[in-house]
């Protein structure tokens, strides 16, 4: 496995294999990886004749009071589960490295990036498309692989590349999960035992939303996020930020007072969360497809 800490050095090992017309698999991460990762690696692996990794916690996507410091880390047990993926070249620059200087460059992704995460986390979005068009330029992939986990963060890569043009297709893959169906997340590390615990509601709470509305497609939007939201206050010491029902990926409200199967015929929506607990922020989503 190629390990490459310069730009310099991975773009030889690009133009490289682009040389020999071999297709590339990327799958950029913050690192600390998990199953989750693996998963992208895995399909990234499947799919492609190179496979290139990139981990880079990425001080623009983080606000002044998050967790950029304490973002958790460890290089060796990320590169050895990346070997055991299948990886070909990893790409581990330092924050120097990526912004030799203070970008003046920005990547604003409008409306797909202002609900959700976008609003409770101000130029995020922002943060994340100025560091995926860098690493697009730098990997030049055929293919770049992302997690549903953050669904939010697929549509606005989705909506950028459509409207820059940029040449690589966008792959969404599904969430990996703890048996007990907690979203798998570098951030569970922060949870206490009782947090933990509690954070299993998440996704009960959408699972259970998942069978009501095979019962009831009459249900309404405020009906959906009501039953969510009811759950996670019930039975967490969590703080909601936020439960939403958008349509996706265009990420807009869906009408209010029709039942969902009729509002949303042959289209797709998602029931959203991010709950804190603690300083620990968690999200989980669920996408429908209504047929
Ligand atoms: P990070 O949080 O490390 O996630 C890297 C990729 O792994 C993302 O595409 C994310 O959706 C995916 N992922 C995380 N947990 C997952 C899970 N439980 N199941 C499936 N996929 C999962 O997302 C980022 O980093 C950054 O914003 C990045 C795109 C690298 C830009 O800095």
């Amino acid at each position: 496995m190629n390990i490459c800490r310069t730009k310099q050095q991975l773009k030889l090992a690009v133009k490289e294999a682009k040389g020999q017309g071999k297709t590339i698999g990327f799958v950029p991460t913050m690192g600390y990886l998990h199953e989750g990762h693996a998963s992208l690696l895995r399909a990234a692996r499947e799919e492609n004749d190179i496979v290139v990794l990139s981990i880079f916690v990425n001080p623009m996507q983080f606000g002044p009071n998050e967790d950029l410091d304490r973002y958790p880390r460890d290089e060796q047990r990320d590169v050895a589960l990346a070997a055991q993926c299948g990886t070909d070249i990893v790409f581990i620059p330092s924050v120097q490295e990526m912004y030799p200087s203070k970008p003046l460059t920005s990547i604003k992704v409008a409306e797909v990036s202002e609900r959700l995460c976008g609003a409770s986390r101000p130029g995020h979005f922002d943060g994340v498309g100025l560091v995926v068009s860098k690493l697009f330029h730098l990997v030049e992939p055929t293919r770049a692989y992302f997690g549903l986990k953050d669904a939010q963060q697929v549509a606005v890569i989705e909506q950028m590349v459509a409207d820059l043009d940029m040449n690589v297709e966008i792959v969404p893959c599904p969430i990996v999960r703890e048996p007990d169906g907690l979203a798998l997340s570098s951030r569970n590390v922060y949870l206490s035992a009782i947090q933990r615990s509690e954070a299993t509601v998440l996704s009960e709470s959408l699972s259970e939303l998942a069978n009501a509305l095979k019962l009831n497609g009459a249900m309404t939007p405020a009906q959906c996020i009501e039953l969510v939201t009811d759950n996670i206050k019930e039975k967490t010491s969590g703080d909601i930020d936020y439960v939403e029902l958008l349509e996706y990926p265009a990420l807009m409200p869906v009408p209010a007072h029709e039942g969902l199967l009729d509002a949303l015929a042959d289209r797709k929506f998602i029931v959203a969360l991010a709950v804190r607990f603690g300083s620990t922020r968690l999200i989980d989503n669920a996408l429908f497809h209504v047929e």
